[in-house]
């Protein structure tokens, strides 16, 4: 499923009145079975005292269920206010592994504006997985989840 038909799924189901968090559990999976190379996908969401917190996920489980911004790929696509895209993680001094097969990840941020609430992130056992048409299919379900946090959550998540 192409990222306009997994955004069109999730269109429908919101007007079927799908909660938030079976959205955001069916966005991940629509995702993961997206692309043969993602092997970890998951929702981090940032709470308002500075942490992200893992959320719906598929893949093997992660020690890392709570990031502070700053620390990480995820953390720094938060601190930065930008979508990374590591070619190869064994390059970087501030990854935090998940899995010791990953090569490279995607973090793409959930946000409205100047606004963040969450990220996308994707890990890959193939070094640079990941690319340009790849992050704006990835952007394109990231912003079609932007509204449910932005509705769950006014003013609380910053
Ligand atoms: N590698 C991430 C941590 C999350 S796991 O990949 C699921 C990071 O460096 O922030």
């Amino acid at each position: 499923m192409n990222a306009d038909a997994i955004v069109t799924e999730l269109d429908a189901m919101r007007a079927q009145g799908w909660s938030a968090a079976s959205l955001k559990e069916l966005a991940v999976r629509l995702l993961h079975e997206s692309n043969p190379r993602f092997h970890w996908t998951g929702i981090y969401e940032l709470f308002p005292d500075g942490t992200l917190r893992l959320g719906p996920f598929l893949g093997a489980p992660t020690d890392h269920v709570s990031i502070p911004v700053g620390r990480g790929v995820c953390g720094t696509a938060v601190a930065e206010a930008r979508n990374i895209n590591v070619p190869d993680v064994r390059e970087l001094d501030n990854y935090l592994a998940c899995s010791l097969e990953t090569r490279s990840e995607l973090v793409v941020l959930i946000r409205t504006g100047n606004r963040i609430y969450a990220q996308i992130d994707i890990d890959s056992h193939q070094p640079a997985a990941f690319d340009p048409g790849t992050e704006e299919s990835v952007q394109k379900v990231a912003d079609a989840l932007a509204p449910l946090y932005e509705a769950e959550n006014p003013g609380q998540r910053a």
